[in-house]
């Protein structure tokens, strides 16, 4: 059976028996709400470690005061019956799901200014993209980051390419920080329409999920003519070229869909990129506020595509 983990020292104690016994620990940091996406995640880990953790927390730091914080899904009981259900023999050891005043010892408040305590930015790659609408969000992200890293030390971290952005703060957060771990980036999981699987996507009708799938359709096809233009000639590809090929894909969406924006952008410096070379590569990036199910107000859908 699982291992329920409340306390910060109840993990360091697990962890050193794992040390103890000369076994290897793979880690999955979650905001809950689990689906296939974080399943892969952990399916890794349990086929690259001797122990899988995974940590199930809101952290309230990377939420802005007018943002989801109460909304965001908890469903903590059919998450662990998620974990539980993985084949026998290939379970999760344990899963790390701590309070609040666990993880923020001095406590936490959304609003930054009156914020107290330690917090961890990591500068270049947080203020661009998704941090350009969510000023505080990385800053959030990478200090729960450095903080579950703190307690569980594991030795191979699991991130889904799905949160590209976040993925490249965490490389760089792990660099220059020298925290003791390898950080392992999966690719992204997709319903069959394509549509990228996110915890958020519960807010969606089924009307609205349908439609969604026009983003990742129009990042593909941008993916496509990279391709197909590299191909032929092996020059540099101009990223307006794409980005009119992506543009004009989603043509046909929804008027009710705002595009918040299309980027072509750097792999590791996030540097937005005039042309894409040929083994540069590149990343396109794009957020979509698409309308909730229920609530007033609008769900963010985040998705990317790489180009190698
Ligand atoms: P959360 O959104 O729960 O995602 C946890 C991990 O699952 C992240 O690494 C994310 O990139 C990955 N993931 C989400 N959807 C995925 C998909 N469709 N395919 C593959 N991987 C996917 O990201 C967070 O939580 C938080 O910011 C966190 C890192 C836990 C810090 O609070």
């Amino acid at each position: 059976t699982i291992k329920i983990l409340r306390t910060v020292q109840q993990v360091r104690q697990w962890r050193r028996q794992c040390l103890l016994n000369g076994k290897t620990v793979g880690f999955i940091p979650t905001m809950g709400a689990l689906h296939s996406g974080h399943c892969s995640l952990i399916s890794q880990s349990l086929k690259d470690n001797h122990h899988t953790i995974v940590s199930i927390f809101v952290n309230p730091s990377q939420f802005a005061p007018h943002e989801d914080l109460e909304a965001y899904p908890r469903t903590l009981e059919s998450d662990l019956k998620i974990l539980e259900d993985f084949p026998k023999g290939n379970v999760v050891d344990a899963v790390f799901v701590p309070k609040i005043s666990e993880m923020y010892p001095s406590g936490i408040t959304l609003e930054v200014p009156k914020q107290k305590g330690a917090f961890v930015t990591v500068q270049g790659c947080s203020e661009q993209l998704e941090g350009a609408s969510r000023p505080a969000f990385f800053r959030g992200v990478a200090t729960v980051v450095t903080k579950l890293l703190n307690i569980v030390t594991p030795d191979q971290v699991y991130f889904g390419q799905k949160d590209a952005q976040q993925c490249v703060v965490i490389k760089n957060l792990v660099k220059d920080l020298l925290i003791d771990t390898n950080v392992n980036v999966l690719p992204t999981l997709r319903e069959s329409n394509g549509l990228a699987l996110s915890s958020r996507n519960a807010y969606l009708s089924d009307e609205v999920r349908d439609q969604s799938s026009i983003i990742y359709r129009a990042l593909s096809n941008g993916k496509a003519f990279y391709e197909t233009s590299t191909k032929k000639t092996n020059q540099p590809v101009k990223s307006s070229d794409i980005l009119n090929e992506i543009h004009h894909t989603l043509e046909s969406k929804p008027d009710n869909f705002n595009i918040e924006y299309i980027s072509i952008n750097h792999p590791q410096s996030l540097e937005e990129l005039e042309f894409v070379e040929p083994g540069v590569g590149a990343i396109i990036s794009t957020a979509v506020r698409v309308p909730k199910e229920k609530e007033e107000g609008e769900a963010r859908l985040i998705d990317n595509v790489v180009l190698s």
